[in-house]
């Protein structure tokens, strides 16, 4: 059977780092609040020039070194982002002209903080149905755009980034020792649209809009919602959460992944955390906290890595794959 494996990883962040202190200038904040609250200790923001579809495009160029491969070898790219360049084309377009590629097709997905699980999850069905062999898939956001500067309730959580991975169609027995993605669970449930939303759009009020936040409420869903995604998957794969070498979660917030890494009964040492340096850069999250475990040697071929994020809709899912 066809599955879809990881052969190139890459990642991108602004040049800016904003650190807590630094927000204390701009809103009645503290660096204590914020650590002691979320685990972020600092973000990148993104200046002028730098944008979704630049670092998008840059994260996908390391992704393709990476791979050694060139863009004549990718077939499609999705990106996941909630902040395109423009309302359209979609900024997949703007990255595939970036890149060079004539040939093949890209489109946007937006599911929030979790665009990289549907995105990667969209590419797995395309690979496995011979649509495409190679997908470019890219989670880039510019949330810092979309912030209320004024707002310290929200401003403090968020920062900017891309991370990109290729997926190549791999022939695998159809077990759980196969290469590449192994199980995969998307859900949303738009009853909860008001807890996590932007409150502007072409079609309301034709203007971006900012975002808006009831934190408390998504906290209150978060772990249950993940949870269940997970068993899920574990369940598809036919093993239990400590067979995991790799447990690479949305970086929201540290208490939401300590809540849920302690309800899975897996160890902190193998959780990736990158909450602290990037603060939540949504769609760009995951991938991001898979690249920095790539580069800095922890993640090795044959790994077994489960990744998971939640967000706006609510939307949430989760996969598990072997590297
Ligand atoms: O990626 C999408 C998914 N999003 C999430 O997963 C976010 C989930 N939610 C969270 O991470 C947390 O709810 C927050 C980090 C957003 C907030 O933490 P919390 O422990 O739930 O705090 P809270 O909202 O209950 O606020 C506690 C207090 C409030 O003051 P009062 O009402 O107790 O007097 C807030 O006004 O903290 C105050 N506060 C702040 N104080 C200093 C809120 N923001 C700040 C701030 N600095 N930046």
């Amino acid at each position: 059977m066809i599955r879809s494996a990881i052969c190139g990883i890459g990642m991108a962040l602004p040049k800016r780092v904003v650190k807590n202190a630094d927000l204390e200038e701009i809103v009645d904040t503290s660096d204590e609040w914020i650590h002691q609250r979320t685990g972020i200790r600092q973000r990148y923001i993104a200046g002028e020039g730098e944008t979704t579809v630049t670092l998008g495009t840059q994260a996908a160029q390391a992704a393709l070194e990476d791979a050694r491969l060139g863009i004549q070898d990718i077939d499609m790219i999705i990106l996941a982002t909630s902040t395109p360049d423009h309302t359209f084309p979609a900024s997949a377009t703007e990255i595939q002209r970036a890149l060079g590629m004539a040939h093949g097709f890209a489109f946007d997905i937006q599911a929030v903080c979790s665009g990289f699980i549907f995105a990667m999850t969209t590419a797995d069905l395309y690979i496995r149905c011979k649509t495409a062999r190679r997908a470019l898939v890219i989670g880039s956001e510019t949330f810092s755009r979309l912030l209320d500067w004024k707002d310290r309730t929200t401003c403090v959580l968020f920062g900017d980034g891309a991370g990109a991975v290729i997926l190549e169609a791999r022939e695998g027995k159809g077990d759980s020792q196969d290469y590449g993605i192994l199980a995969s669970i998307l859900r949303s449930d738009g009853r909860h649209i008001e807890k996590l939303y932007v409150d502007g759009g072409p079609s309301t009020t034709q203007t971006t809009g900012h975002l808006c936040m009831e934190g408390r409420e998504v906290f209150k869903y978060a772990v249950g919602m993940i949870s269940d995604v997970v068993d899920a998957c574990l369940e598809i794969v036919g093993i239990t959460a400590p067979n995991i070498d790799w447990f690479i979660p949305h970086q929201a917030n540290r208490r939401i992944i300590e809540s849920l890494t302690h309800r899975l009964g897996i160890s902190d040492d193998k959780v990736v955390i990158t909450v602290d340096k990037h603060g939540n850069t949504s769609a760009a999250s995951v991938p991001l906290a898979l690249a920095v475990a790539d580069k800095d040697g922890r993640l090795r071929k044959g790994d077994l890595i489960m990744l998971q994020a939640m967000g706006g809709g609510f939307a949430w899912g989760s996969i598990i794959l072997r590297l």
